[in-house]
């Protein structure tokens, strides 16, 4: 069995794929940076040199790449598409998973993605970079599989539940003021899986001997009208809740959560920022794109003995402080 090189480990998503490998111990593996560090295990690479890429793959007989690449930037949408490039010419390299864990995209916008037009694609340097990914990885005889988890828990748990996540910001619901602030009229489905969990599924991908194309994986899966009932019951307190129509997301708007606001308190660019992503994640929210069909190739299935953080457990765990 060859090694497995994670990408993109030094924060978010890869280091908690790095530190459920590390958990595991039943892998080899390397993670790949840009930059040196003291981490053990780390080798430092340049994306922007595809042919050194492929050689640090096969010199330490990389025959699985995880990519968990920011993605944030186009650059790094291009490195991820180096990454891919210098997968292929290595000899050693036979599988990769491309950074995705978010919304899984249905197969028409992938056929208008596929065709050049990115119409139905948002427009930001990230979903671009995940459909540039995935058209490389067809184009190539590797095996691929993306993993789709729709969203992070890790916000909605904030401050309760540890996450590793540098950019978490409390959104929606603020268990520790009883208040919630629902994108829409909150009867949209909505799945949320927290990274840990995402860390746990990407490990257990790598013993399976064939993979589909991609898999979901998910924590828990109700509107956010449920979400915030459950939370009512549990805490035994009524919640403030505020509704933001779709007009008002659409303008950009949105309503942050207190505990969000005291997080960024004093820091109006922080505020102004999050306003602006969350407006938009809030209106997916509301139009059911953070849904999806969760027993379509479900890695909880396959993969029963993982237990995965629910929104019940995350309320229970907020009650226990
Ligand atoms: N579902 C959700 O709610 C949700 C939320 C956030 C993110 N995501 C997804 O999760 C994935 C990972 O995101 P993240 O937030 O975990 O990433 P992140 O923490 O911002 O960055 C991960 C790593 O990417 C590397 N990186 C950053 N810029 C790069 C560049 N220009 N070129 C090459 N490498 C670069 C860095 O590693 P080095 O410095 O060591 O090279 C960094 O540690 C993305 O696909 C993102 O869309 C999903």
């Amino acid at each position: 069995m060859g090694r497995v090189a994670v990408a993109g480990a030094s924060s978010g998503v890869g280091k908690v794929i790095a530190d459920a490998l590390a958990t595991e111990i039943k892998h080899e593996y390397i993670l790949l940076s840009r930059n040196p560090s003291a981490k053990p295990k780390t080798v430092q690479v340049d994306y922007s040199d595809i042919d050194a890429l492929a050689a640090t793959l096969d010199k330490y007989q990389v025959d699985t790449v995880i990519s968990a690449l920011s993605l944030a930037t186009d650059e790094a949408g291009q490195n991820q598409a180096n990454l891919i490039e210098a997968a292929k010419r290595a000899s050693s390299t036979k599988r990769f998973i491309p950074s995705e864990y978010g919304s899984r995209w249905n197969p028409e916008t992938w056929a208008i993605a596929k065709d050049g037009r990115h119409r139905d694609v948002p427009p930001m340097p990230t979903y671009q970079g995940k459909v540039k990914a995935i058209r490389a990885l067809e184009d190539s005889s590797l095996e691929f599989t993306a993993l789709y988890n729709s969203f992070f828990m890790d916000y909605l748990g904030v401050p309760h539940i540890p996450t590793d996540m540098p950019y978490a910001p409390n959104v929606f619901i603020d268990l520790d003021h009883k208040f919630a602030a629902i994108p829409g009229d909150g009867t949209a489905s909505f799945v949320a899986t927290h990274t840990r969990d995402v860390g746990r599924f990407v490990v257990a991908l790598l013993d399976m001997k064939k993979w589909e194309r991609f898999y979901t994986v998910h924590g828990s899966r109700q509107s956010m009208l449920e979400a915030v009932k459950l939370a009512e019951e549990l805490t035994g307190s009524k919640f403030t809740v505020v509704h933001d129509s779709l007009e008002k997301l659409e303008k950009g708007v949105i309503t942050l959560t207190p505990t969000a606001l005291k997080m960024y308190e004093g820091n109006d660019q922080a505020i102004g920022l999050l306003t602006q992503q969350l407006s938009l994640f809030g209106r997916w929210l509301a139009q059911g794109r953070m849904d999806m069909d969760i027993s379509l190739n479900s890695l909880n299935s396959e993969f029963s003995d993982i237990e995965p953080l629910t929104w019940l457990n995350t309320i229970e765990t907020s009650l226990k402080k």
